[in-house]
């Protein structure tokens, strides 16, 4: 019996997305069985393919169209010949923003049969989550340019942080700790060098930690802490950061974490007024799109968050097990961890791990 059906909106974009996402829902399809529950899947064709046939990434009324959608599960976009600043600036960020997906979630996690680049380090070493506030901070639009082209020329930006803005990105790392077997947050922070808005953050991050006595803190400037991450991993719980500081460690912990090819993410609306949106950390991968050799486990792992967002966190903890279970062979693995797999016998791995 099917005790639910979620609208799920899905956008595959471009280049590897069209091959991962697809991957995805088949994983989802098969576990929905096993769990009693079903998903209606409303597909667009959003993507920079779209934007040289159109002009434009989505339609005026995209938004719109997705907001009713009880979750939204992107691929990637971008493509050679359409410039980057026009795939992120008319499609990403403007779904990031106006259904206020403020929360930004990157699991870093060392799954079993992952080697990190980092020596001698195993799976119990790493596994925290790197949370980075995604509608303010740094990546404003306030700001401009004079006197271009001449010697008098200047460009500024601003960095806007508001009390609600920090305060709610910290509840929301806080709130996550609480779920998690440590118990612990980071805050990246740089306040002895920018002195109005980080002393700001820091400030939030005193009191929200008040707030939350059963916590454990700890802070470091942005630059010790990225040398943390490759010397110490196993230090890290939770890990918030600004816009700008949340996107680089974003980055990094996927990184030492093994491949692109596995790291899932999150935009994340706490509230549920608006879907939250789900998407593989890596991007479009033109060198090998078209080829079906893309390591899906990214658009996999990040399937699990959606469904473990949607309430299924029987369904998401049966996902993890049947990727872990995936990558312990060679056989299933894909090249990008060394192994032999295309994209449909990697996929095909997860899926019989699920029916099992
Ligand atoms: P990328 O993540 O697409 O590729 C980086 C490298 O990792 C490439 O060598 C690629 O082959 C490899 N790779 C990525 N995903 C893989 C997978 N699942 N399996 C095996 N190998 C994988 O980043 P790149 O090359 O910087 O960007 C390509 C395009 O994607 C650009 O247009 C960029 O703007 C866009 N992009 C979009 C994102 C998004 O939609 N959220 C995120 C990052 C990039
Ligand atoms: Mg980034």
């Amino acid at each position: 019996t099917i005790s639910k059906t979620y609208t799920i909106a899905s956008i595959p974009g471009d280049g590897i997305g069209r091959e991962v996402i697809p991957a995805g829902q088949r994983v989802i399809e098969t576990v929905a069985q096993k769990r009693g529950f079903a998903v209606k899947w409303d597909t667009y064709d959003w993507s920079c393919e779209r934007y040289a046939q159109t002009g434009r990434m989505m339609p005026e009324d995209g938004i719109e169209q997705v907001k009713g959608s009880d979750a939204i599960y992107l691929g990637a976009v971008g493509y050679p010949g359409v410039p980057d600043h026009v795939s992120l600036w008319g499609l990403l960020i403007p779904l990031r923003r106006e259904l206020d997906q403020y929360a930004n979630v990157r699991p870093v996690r060392l799954l079993k049969g992952v080697q990190s680049p980092l020596a001698g380090r195993s799976a119990e070493d790493i596994d925290f989550v790197v949370v980075r506030e995604n509608v303010e901070g740094e990546y404003s639009e306030i700001g401009g340019r004079i006197y271009e082209g001449t010697e008098r020329e200047m460009a500024m930006q601003e960095a806007v942080f508001t009390r609600k803005g920090v305060d709610r990105i910290m509840e929301y790392a806080f709130e996550l700790a609480k779920t998690r077997k440590r118990g612990h947050v980071t805050s990246a922070t740089k306040s002895n060098g920018i002195v109005h808005t980080m002393p700001f953050w820091d400030e939030r991050f005193a009191a929200a930690s008040e707030r939350h006595p059963g916590i454990e803190t700890a802070q470091f400037h942005i630059d010790i802490l990225t040398a943390h991450f490759v010397l110490h991993p196993d230090w890290f719980d939770v890990v918030v950061g600004s816009n700008l500081f949340g996107d680089i460690l974003s980055d990094l912990g996927p990184a030492v974490a093994g491949s692109i090819g596995i790291a899932p993410s999150a935009n994340i609306n706490p509230e549920g007024v608006y879907p939250s949106m789900f998407e593989p950390v890596h991007g479009s991968a033109p060198d090998i799109a078209g080829k079906g050799i893309a390591n899906p486990v990214a658009a996999i792992w990040t399937a699990a968050m959606m469904l473990e967002h949607l309430g299924e966190a029987e369904a998401a903890a049966d996902i993890e097990r049947a990727i872990e279970h995936s990558l312990a062979s060679e056989e299933t693995r894909t090249a990008d961890l060394g192994g032999r797999a295309n994209t449909e016998e990697a996929t095909n791995a997860v899926v019989d791990a699920l029916s099992a």
